[in-house]
């Protein structure tokens, strides 16, 4: 079983994952309808599935924890659907988590016929790495909004709209949800402390929301 098999509930009832600003965004830049095809990629607890099958679109989803109940359990490195197979893909606060991201990309624009929608986490610091990484050994990497803009474009996409939005997470809550506990929790409290609220019960963080289009070249 992997971690995220065992976290699957924590996050399908986490409050930060299930609603947000963020989340309309994405929902609205997928522009969802009764016909559109969609591809949630790292669902997670299914959040942005969940709001687009409100809206008439019909979704599927994939992640690489049977946990997740996922339509399709794969990485998204290796997708196993056929070239264009959908209208929109989609993929909200987990490249940070991917192998290979450039592998994942490319598998995300192969299997779209039109339109990507990404939503991650923004780089910021090396002590906000340090911390996130020691609060969750699966996370990766997080990219600057350039280097976001550099990798789509080299994948051969037309950025269209671009978004930023900031989260505050309770610390007890955020840190919970990958059961980091003692001294790891406290050095993870230290590091982030530039970005804590002034009782140090909470911290926020940026998240970029993007939506590309694949070139008609
Ligand atoms: C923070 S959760 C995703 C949140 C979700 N998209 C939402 O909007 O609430 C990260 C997810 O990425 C999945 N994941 C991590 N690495 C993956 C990979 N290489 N391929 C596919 N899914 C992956 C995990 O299993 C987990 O469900």
């Amino acid at each position: 079983m992997s971690a995220w098999d065992e976290r699957a509930e924590r996050y399908r009832t986490s409050q930060t994952h299930a609603e947000g600003d963020d989340l309309d965004a994405v929902v609205e830049l997928c522009n969802p309808h009764a016909g559109v095809k969609i591809l949630d990629v790292a669902t997670g607890g299914g959040h942005v599935a969940r709001r687009l099958r409100d809206e008439g679109a019909e979704v599927v989803t994939c992640d690489a924890s049977r946990g997740m109940q996922p339509d399709v359990v794969t990485p998204a490195e290796h997708l196993p659907f056929a070239d264009g197979s959908f209208d929109v893909v989609v993929s909200r606060i987990a490249a940070h988590h991917f192998d290979d991201l450039g592998a994942a990309l490319g598998e995300m624009i192969r299997v779209s016929n039109r339109v990507l929608v990404v939503e991650d986490m923004l780089y910021r610091s090396e002590e906000e790495h340090e911390a996130e990484k020691l609060r969750d050994p699966t996370h990766n990497r997080s990219l600057t909004a350039e280097e976001w803009r550099d990798v789509l474009v080299e994948a051969g996409l037309e950025i269209e709209q671009e978004l930023f939005f900031s989260k505050e997470h309770d610390f007890d809550e955020w840190l919970a949800r990958t059961d980091c506990a003692g001294p790891d929790a406290e050095r993870v409290r230290e590091l982030l402390a530039q970005y804590s609220s002034d009782d140090g019960s909470s911290w926020s963080n940026d998240y970029i929301v993007v939506k590309a289009r694949k070139s008609q070249r």
